[in-house]
């Protein structure tokens, strides 16, 4: 996707005049799937597809917005009864709706954008989107005064208060802070971060979408963190000072299984296994031990599908097809429900694992898969 596009779109679509361009991508997962609302840790690390913005400020109090990819076109106004019904148009709405919240003093622009990045597959398209819009608020209106932290919780806030998926900081976050070449370790309680410089000599990282849609706002998403402060509340009757499952032991989950339900302690039991993952895949890559980061993969593939419950048939079957091809790690990223396996391939097997995933897969569900090769990229930007 390039700039040019955009803008031959947006001169197109508007006055004939150009604006000022901006980039943010979607992301990536090595490990840490349902951890950032919990307080845990994630590794995820900002990838080279995303949404690509053109936005001019055109002084009047309304937003003219087009969607290039949907030839949708939407106009609305900056108070909170003005929010459009088309679902695309009200990422933009709530992103300006935060930063109003926030100080900064918005007013109407013209606008048009398009992505690469697939939606649905788990790569966070909408953060990408949230992010794009609340970097060029803060260049445009509001003197760069909004920190990059904050940029990403105006996405996060946007999800909450105007989509309805009450997700974590993470895809906000490595699409705002994105690095070329690194993956990053947020610690989503106290957002202290590091950058990994992630290389892995004779491996590829690819990703295999099986192309069913996930429907994050389609409330199982919400009922999953609510499963989390179910058990984090009974914790915390026994253990002073307990606000997240990231404060929880194992053990201390043990003490409360008369008081929880079965599926909100399998859910908890994953979580908790899944932080500390987190730290040793973090370890084993900085000390260059692929298999060992392989390894937690597919256990984390396991804790999503059989306690987390948030994968899918089609996502068991490519995992499972990954193990059969003596590929080194595996597993369903994102918020799951569909979308992709990230893989970590040795470079010599990529050929036959994506051959063979792509011929057992067809054989079985009777359409391909998608693969994407993962590019480690920049987060947010001025492009022009
Ligand atoms: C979605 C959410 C994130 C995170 C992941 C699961 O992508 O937006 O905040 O919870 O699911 O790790």
């Amino acid at each position: 996707m390039d700039i040019e596009f955009v803008r031959s779109r947006f001169i197109k679509h508007f006055d004939g005049t150009t604006g000022s361009v901006y980039a943010s991508p979607g992301r990536i997962n090595l490990i840490g799937e349902h951890t950032d609302y919990n307080g845990g840790f994630v590794f995820p690390g900002a990838v080279d597809k995303g949404m690509i913005i053109e936005i001019k400020p055109n002084g009047e109090d309304k937003v003219k917005a087009y969607s290039i990819d949907l030839k949708d076109y939407v106009e609305f106004g900056l108070n909170e009864e003005d929010a459009p019904r088309a679902s695309w148009a009200r990422y933009i709405f709530g992103v300006c709706r935060e930063m109003i919240k926030r100080g900064v003093d918005v007013k109407g622009f013209n606008t048009a954008f398009a992505g690469d990045v697939p939606l649905g597959a788990g790569m966070s398209s909408s953060a990408a989107l949230e992010s794009a819009y609340a970097y060029a608020i803060n260049d445009l209106f509001g003197e760069n005064k909004i920190d990059k932290f904050e940029l990403a919780k105006v996405g996060q806030a946007t999800e909450h208060n105007y989509i309805g998926v009450k997700c974590g900081i993470m895809d906000q976050f490595a699409s705002v802070f994105g690095k070329e070449g690194s993956l990053m370790r947020l610690d989503c309680r106290s957002l202290e971060y590091q950058y990994f410089p992630f290389k892995p000599e004779g491996y590829r990282l690819v990703l295999v979408d099986s192309v069913v849609k996930h429907e994050l706002a389609s409330s199982a998403y919400n009922k999953r963190r609510e499963s989390c402060e179910n058990v984090v509340k009974a914790i915390a009757q026994k253990h002073e000072g307990v606000e997240f499952l990231r404060d929880c032991t194992l053990e201390m989950l043990a003490e409360v299984k008369a008081e929880v339900s079965e599926e909100d302690y399998m859910r908890a039991e994953y979580v908790i296994e899944e932080i500390q993952r987190v730290l040793d895949v973090c370890a084993a890559s900085e000390a260059g031990d692929y298999e060992t980061v392989g390894q937690k993969m597919y256990e984390t593939h396991y804790g999503m599908s059989k306690k987390y419950e948030v994968s899918c048939e089609e996502l068991d079957f490519l995992n499972d097809v990954a193990f059969d091809c003596g590929v080194t790690g595996s597993r369903v990223m994102g918020g799951g429900f569909g979308g992709c396996t990230i893989n970590l391939v040795k470079n010599e097997l990529y050929e036959t694992f994506i051959t063979t995933a792509k011929e057992r897969f067809k054989e079985k569900f009777g359409r391909s898969p998608k693969v994407y090769d993962v590019v480690i990229s920049d987060g947010s930007r001025k492009l022009i």
